[in-house]
């Protein structure tokens, strides 16, 4: 890759992330992807913090390369892995849901870069005067936790609003798309649902055919009601909470449904009754790769400059 700010910024040779995905971005996915030249990511989610000190160890152990902890700023654990990251010298810390603000002068001292998910042109421009290095512009075709606005109307205005890095995420299967989030200013992209099929992606097989045999139109945000709207691929579960919530069913059952269900899809394979988070993208992808298979082909960008043939 050619003198990229963001592979120049944290060190690696394509500019992609491996999207955090809780419970199942382990140290298995991220060194995997760090291996291939990406930024791989272990999502620490709700996970308790000596768990997450033995994923980044078992990383150190898979890889050379830098990799990153992913930090959800609601969960309980987040003061302490965001301590965690500064002992076990970890490079780069990605975040979700809120601003990282408290705790980004720690982190500077130890020389990691701070890396939020964004899904506003006002919340980027927060963080950047917080001092962050780059922010993750998530649209919402992106599986999980997801804001309002496409990665398309979302991405060249973060970019112009701020000074920093910004990379694209939400959508983004193929080349094509990582040619398209370069066209809108980014400069690298962050991956999650096509990470979900990777070989070295250790959730369960049957979540993984369930992505293989999405198809464009399966995938469906359930939460809105709660406050935490998150894009999944349908099945019974996700009919179920939709009824309730149409039956403005309160937030309390709401969660009872919900409660455990992300871990019963991704370690028990059970994907009717658990959460199958997915993006909408799911309908592009269709085999099981390798991480280095998945982004060398992410990267074979020079086949689509004949693309403007026509128009220039
Ligand atoms: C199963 C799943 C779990 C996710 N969990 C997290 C998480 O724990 N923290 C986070 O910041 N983002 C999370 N995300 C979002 C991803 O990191 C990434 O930004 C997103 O998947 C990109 O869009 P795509 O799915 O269209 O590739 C999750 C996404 C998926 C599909």
């Amino acid at each position: 890759m050619k003198s990229n700010v963001f592979c120049n910024m944290v060190g690696i040779e394509y500019p992609i992330i491996q999207g955090a995905m809780a419970w199942i971005a382990d140290s298995s996915l991220a060194a995997a992807v760090s291996n291939a030249g990406g930024l791989g990511i272990i999502a620490s989610g709700n996970a308790p913090v000596e768990v997450v000190r033995e994923e980044i160890r078992k990383a150190k152990k898979l890889t050379d390369k830098p990799f990153g902890v992913n930090i959800m700023l609601l969960s309980s654990n987040a003061e302490e892995v965001a301590k965690l990251v500064c002992e076990e010298g970890v490079k780069v810390v990605t975040t979700g849901a809120g601003s990282p603000g408290k705790y980004i002068s720690m982190w500077k001292e130890h020389g990691v870069k701070v890396i939020p998910v964004v899904a506003s042109v006002a919340l980027a421009k927060r963080m950047e005067k917080a001092g962050v290095d780059a922010v993750v512009a998530e649209g919402c075709e992106s599986g999980g936790h997801v804001g309002e606005l496409t990665t398309m109307a979302l991405v060249p205005q973060v970019v112009d609003a701020v000074n920093i890095p910004v990379i694209a995420a939400g959508g983004i299967g193929d080349k094509r798309g990582v040619g398209a989030a370069f066209m809108l200013g980014a400069s690298g992209v962050q991956v999650g649902t096509r990470f979900l099929v990777a070989k070295e992606c250790t959730v369960h097989q049957n979540y993984k055919d369930k992505v293989i045999s999405a198809k464009d139109i399966d995938t469906v945000v359930t939460g809105r009601t709660t406050g935490h709207p998150v894009r999944v691929l349908r099945n019974k579960l996700s009919r179920k909470y939709q009824i309730l919530e149409k039956e403005e069913a309160s937030i309390e059952q709401l969660d009872e449904l919900g409660k455990g269900a992300l871990v019963k899809a991704v370690k028990d394979g059970d994907t009717d009754n658990g959460s199958v988070m997915a993006g909408q993208i799911a309908g592009l992808i269709s085999k099981e790769e390798t991480c280095k298979e998945i982004i060398e082909e992410m990267f074979d960008l020079k086949s689509l400059l004949n693309k403007f043939d026509s128009i220039i």
